[in-house]
């Protein structure tokens, strides 16, 4: 029977048997998280940044958020100085159950705790909120409904009023088969996030476009085993769809947050000091070997900014320093 794409999603990403409650994301597809551990020591300098920035607290907080199998935060933890691991307080939130071989300094947990101190940083976890799809027909937008089993759709009813502001504001249908993903749910999850931090930066990081450069037939997608396979929502793959993050700052914002950064992950990792830049000449006779690890580093910084990969992700950072009552 067909559902909403929002219901289909979340059975078969996060229902009985859902794909993230069987399987661990690096298995089917590389974020930045396993594509290098460079991206890890990027959070690593950020989490100083913020650190520093709230006066070294104790404890600290790095959270993972959408932790996956836990691997940025235990990158961080590992790599993290004397003065700040003896501070430091990692939790890993993610749905799925705790990796067995998880550092046990890392705690694990479904849901974001309450007055968060630090840094929370959320990488590729927005696009797999599930969200509804609308298309413009001759009598106006429709609720994209769907098949499970065999992925067909057919058009439903009229979105309800909140999805019909949210469309006209954020993603406005214009033609007859423009089709829009209705970010309303991600905007939720992010302002739900942003509510729980108490003092310090949230950062998702994600697939995703803007106001007027919104795919006109949206960008629902799904993966198996490394490969792109048809968006079938019937919890054999990853169902995925990038992020209106425009929207989700905007939804940050009124949940409380006081600077808003939004750019991509090459600039932002630039700004952490990830230039892909390859060491001098000159080294190669030096030091040949040291010269070899110098280049394989600059090769991973360099897919970790390509514009044309991992670096055109969006990374929206929001900060926030709430006062304490007395
Ligand atoms: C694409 S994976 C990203 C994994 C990891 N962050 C990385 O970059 O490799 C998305 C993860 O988000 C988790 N997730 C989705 N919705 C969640 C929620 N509401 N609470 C906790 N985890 C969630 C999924 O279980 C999945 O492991």
């Amino acid at each position: 029977m067909e559902v909403t794409w929002r219901e289909a999603m979340r059975r078969a990403l996060y229902g009985e048997r859902g794909f993230y409650l069987r399987e661990r994301p690096d298995r089917h597809f590389r974020t930045s998280v396993h594509a290098s551990p460079v991206f890890a020591e990027a959070v690593l300098r950020l989490l100083r940044q913020v650190d520093t920035a709230l006066g070294r607290p104790r404890p600290v907080d790095l959270v993972d958020m959408g932790s996956g199998n836990g691997l940025l935060a235990a990158r961080v933890l590992a790599a993290a100085p004397p003065d700040l691991a003896e501070r430091l307080r990692v939790t890993a939130v993610d749905l799925s159950p705790r990796p067995g071989d998880l550092d046990p300094r890392v705690a694990w947990e479904p849901q974001v705790p309450y007055g968060v101190s630090g840094l929370v940083v959320a990488n590729e976890w927005l696009d797999n909120v599930p969200l509804d799809i609308a298309e413009m027909t001759p009598g106006g937008p429709r609720l994209v409904l769907v098949d499970p089993a065999t992925g067909e759709e057919r058009p439903g009813p009229a979105p309800g009023p909140e999805d019909l502001a949210w469309l006209e504001r954020w993603w406005p249908l214009r033609s007859a088969g423009e089709r829009a993903e209705i970010g309303r749910p991600r905007d939720e999850a992010w302002a739900s996030l942003i509510a729980r931090l108490a003092h310090g930066t949230a950062v998702a990081v994600d697939y995703a476009h803007l106001a007027g450069r919104r795919p006109p037939l949206g960008t629902l997608t799904g993966y198996r085993d490394g490969s792109l396979v048809p968006a079938v929502p019937d919890g054999s793959c990853d169902i995925t769809a990038h992020v209106a993050l425009d929207a989700c700052a905007a939804a940050g914002e009124r949940a409380g947050a006081e600077t808003t950064t939004l750019t991509t992950q090459r600039e932002a990792l630039r700004e952490l000091g990830v230039t892909g830049a390859r060491p001098p000449l000159a080294l190669a006779s030096t030091d040949p070997p040291g010269y070899v690890r110098a280049l394989g580093r600059a090769s991973q910084e360099a897919e970790l900014i390509d514009p044309a990969g991992l670096g055109g992700f969006g990374w929206l950072s929001q900060s926030r320093h709430r006062e304490e009552r007395p």
